[in-house]
């Protein structure tokens, strides 16, 4: 449905469009639009989407349009049908509100817009709409703002000022609980309990379908002329899963109507419930709706600077604020996502979606944990509890699978889940039957990928505590499970992996996975030496451990079988093969793939069984590896083999543009670093209209502030040690940033010519194989 009236408008001045959507030169936290793009609703609701670690919302607007997509989780409360995937209910809606203007019904496909700009602020996640809407004799001035609050995890508040301009109005406001909504057609919750509590407070209770997560769901309204307040009740209105509350108020011309709807969500799992979901959710929102909008964001932009902001820093000086923008966008979103506790993980797509069905893949490890542990730990250590809850259902999933130890699952739900990868994708163009996804059963590499947040998260922050109480539990599992998976190759006397999908999911029969055997490696060598260090230092660790593990038989285990695990080395053109028979592969020319704007073009020509078989990789992988082990290989090492792999590389992932932007700084290729991190920075926020539609990408938009902080800012975790190397893009002036290493806070502020490092603790840093020892507020002058 396009409205060509008013899309594509005149931008106004102070706004310019930096990536697909509008953005303002003078303020580095505001995204928005200037016009309503109907067919592209969905990229929008993704983009400006508001949450707060529990509840999640997206971006959809208040009156109804088609093509919306108006979903509402709150995070860990899965259902799952049989023979379908476990997925993140989409809850009833509490965004909307039907406006009828003396009869007319508010919709801006009919009328006349004008002004029209919708924005969302990154410092705190309000939305504001505002525009001019005419309608035949009438025309009205109206001003939307919602908020999620950071300071109230079940809150959700909304408010709407409207002004007759020309003539007296009669408006029409309603507004409720829509729980007409599906996950794509699935409807998750029974038929609802619904009723009116007080005159005034809207209820429904609920239920998930099978997981039975209970769920209460009020609302309140308070209505204001000009500043005089209105005892308004409102006419109720009953339908199949729906409850609104209906007002009707005669407004005259220049008059504002300022309606309020307070909105709070309860589930049966909160970990703060009392009495029971109604009952709380009821008395928390008597409660709150005695405060006005203003106080209630007031609290929640409190909670934004003191507890976000205030130790997450990051200033780029540039001859534009684009990266800027893109990496507050990145923070906003990721902590809008994070889990406000420990039994939840983040999606793929975070809740901003209905993609990848909220489930948690080594996006959280591998390209999230940098970010949380370095900026605000607790977050991180949020999510690695999550994952030794999650040992419950990896330890079933070894077992089911005739292992010993802990298999994490490639996609998590529940701690408990043991996998949660469907196993259908879409269908084979040359067989037109749906595609087996093998990722639950083969990608297993996310088994080591947990372990490695383990230990970075350990040497990053210094928290022994969780390392004894948790960690190393995780990482020796992890390493069991590895022991009782390599197998021994008796041709080449040493043990190997084999039929895995590696970080390129294109190669689905793969044998030796350089990343996969390298982490493996990694892991089985890790454990062995934790159970070493724990019999020397910590017998009271120890003990515990070796009750559930017997730790003298696997040390012997895990020291045999690292020392004797194929590692593919370099070969004589110093290119480190992919797997066994990568290298073996008949070559394409890839460019048609890496130059389109949509993801997975490739399956137009090839089917997955044919892909196999070509030296095409779908994301970061030998890459990756080098960037992890980057001690391990020469700078020369890893240019050949970029040299090699990055032409070949489609990059049909949005975990692909970070590893190489990383990696192309550090090897000097200084204009590649920055078109891939512009690249990145684009994966949500550029134009192409149908990457975010099912929510966007939390692993990519981490991405970004990696290749900000490790790349351009060069911190790095190398062998436990912190290394800061910097080195900026020609077209920034300078980069300042903050970031957490063992409890200190340092700050780190970088030119073209030098770069200072000062620190509130005694801290130490590697640059260029030198040691730097910072005393408290010292301040630490190097020259590039
Ligand atoms: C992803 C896999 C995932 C599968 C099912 C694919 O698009 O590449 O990693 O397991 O979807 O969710
Ligand atoms: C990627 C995986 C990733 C998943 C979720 C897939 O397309 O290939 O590496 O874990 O998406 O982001």
């Amino acid at each position: 449905m396009v409205n060509n009236h008013y899309m594509f408008k005149q931008i106004k001045e102070m706004v310019i469009m930096l990536f697909g959507i509008a953005t303002k030169k003078d303020d580095d936290w505001w995204i928005g639009v200037t016009a309503l793009d109907t067919p592209h609703l969905s990229k929008y609701e993704s983009l400006m989407f508001q949450g707060n670690g529990y509840l999640g919302i997206r971006g959809s607007l208040e009156e109804p349009y088609l093509n919306e997509k108006r979903d509402m989780f709150v995070l860990g409360t899965f259902d799952k049908f049989e023979n379908e995937a476990t997925e993140l209910p989409n809850l009833p809606d509490i965004v909307n509100m039907e406006i009828q203007v003396n009869g007319k019904l508010l919709s801006l496909n009919h009328g006349e817009t004008t002004d029209y700009q919708r924005g969302l602020n990154l410092r705190n996640g309000e939305i504001v709409r505002t525009f001019n809407w005419q309608s035949g004799k009438d025309k009205l001035h109206f001003e939307f703002r919602r908020f999620v609050s950071m300071a109230n995890c079940h809150l959700f508040v909304s408010e709407v000022k409207i002004t007759p301009l020309l003539e007296n109005t009669r408006l029409q406001i309603k507004s409720g609980i829509d729980g007409q909504q599906t996950n794509s057609g699935t409807q998750h919750f029974i038929e609802a309990n619904k009723r009116l509590f007080n005159a005034r407070f809207v209820q429904m209770q609920t239920r998930t379908q099978n997981s039975l997560v209970k769920f209460a769901l009020t609302e309140y309204h308070r209505l204001f002329l000009n500043t005089t307040e209105l005892t308004l009740n409102p006419r109720l209105q009953l339908e199949r899963r729906q409850i609104f509350a209906n007002y009707s108020i005669e407004v005259e011309k220049g008059q504002c109507l300022t309606f309020v709807k307070y909105a709070n969500v309860f589930a049966s799992n909160d970990k703060d419930l009392q009495v029971n979901v109604s009952k709380d959710c009821l008395k928390q929102l008597e409660h709150v709706g005695r405060e006005d909008y203003q106080k209630l964001l007031a609290d929640s932009t409190r909670v934004w600077s003191e507890k976000i902001w205030h130790d997450s820093f990051v200033e780029i000086s540039s001859h534009n604020n684009k990266p800027q923008i893109a990496v507050n966008y990145a923070r906003y979103q990721l902590f809008a996502n994070a889990p406000c506790d420990y039994s939840k993980n983040i999606g793929a797509k975070g809740m901003t979606g209905e993609g990848y069905k909220g489930h948690a893949f080594w996006d959280t490890e591998i390209f999230m944990m940098p970010f949380f542990m370095l900026n605000i730990p607790s977050y991180a250590h949020n999510l690695l509890i999550y994952r030794y809850l999650n040992l419950i259902g990896a330890r079933r999933k070894a077992r089911e699978g005739g292992y010993h130890g802990a298999q994490y699952p490639w996609e998590a739900a529940m701690p408990e889940d043991a996998e949660s990868a469907p196993l259908w994708g879409s269908a084979d163009i040359i067989t037109g039957e749906p595609m087996k996804i093998l990722s639950g059963e083969t990608e297993i590499h996310v088994t080591s990928d947990v372990a490695f947040g383990v230990y970075q998260y350990i040497k990053n922050t210094g928290d022994y505590e969780f390392a004894r109480r948790m960690g190393y539990e995780i990482i020796l599992q992890c390493a069991k499970f590895w022991a009782s998976r390599v197998t021994w190759n008796a041709e080449i006397n040493q043990f190997e992996i084999i039929d895995v999908i590696g970080p390129d999911e294109y190669k689905e029969h793969a044998s030796n996975n350089a990343f996969t055997n390298y982490m493996v490696h990694w892991c089985m060598k890790k454990g062995a030496e934790i159970i070493t260090d724990l019999r020397q230092n910590d017998l009271m660790t120890y003990d515990k451990l070796d009750q559930k593990m017997d730790l003298s038989k696997l040390v012997k285990e895990l020291i045999q079988k690292a020392a004797k695990l194929y590692l593919p080395q370099p070969n004589n053109d110093d290119i480190i093969a992919q797997d066994d028979n990568y290298l073996s592969y008949q070559k394409i020319n890839v460019n048609k793939y890496r130059t389109s704007d949509n993801v997975s073009e490739i399956f137009r020509d090839f089917d997955l069984k044919q892909l196999d078989k070509l030296q095409v990789t779908k994301q970061a992988d030998v890459m990756l590896l080098l960037l992890l082990f980057e001690d391990k290989f020469s700078k020369d090492v890893i240019k050949k083999n970029w040299d090699y792999y990055e032409p070949k590389t489609i990059h049909d992932s949005s975990l692909s543009f970070s590893t190489h932007a990383i990696l192309a700084n550090d090897i000097g290729l200084y204009n590649k670093a920055f078109e891939y991190f512009e690249k990145n920075c684009q994966i949500d926020l550029g134009t192409n209209m149908n990457s975010s539609v099912k929510g966007i990408h939390m692993a990519g938009l981490a991405g970004t502030w990696k290749v900000v902080i490790e790349g351009f800012g060069g911190v790095r975790t190398v062998k436990g040690q912190l290394h800061i190397q910097p080195h900026i893009p020609s077209t920034w002036n300078s980069l300042k940033y903050s970031i957490v290493w063992q409890g200190s806070k340092i700050d780190v502020s970088v030119t073209h010519k030098c770069f200072s490092v000062t620190s509130d603790g005694k801290i130490k840093f590697v640059y260029h194989g030198h040691v730097y020892n910072v005393e408290p507020e010292e301040r630490i002058l190097i020259g590039i």
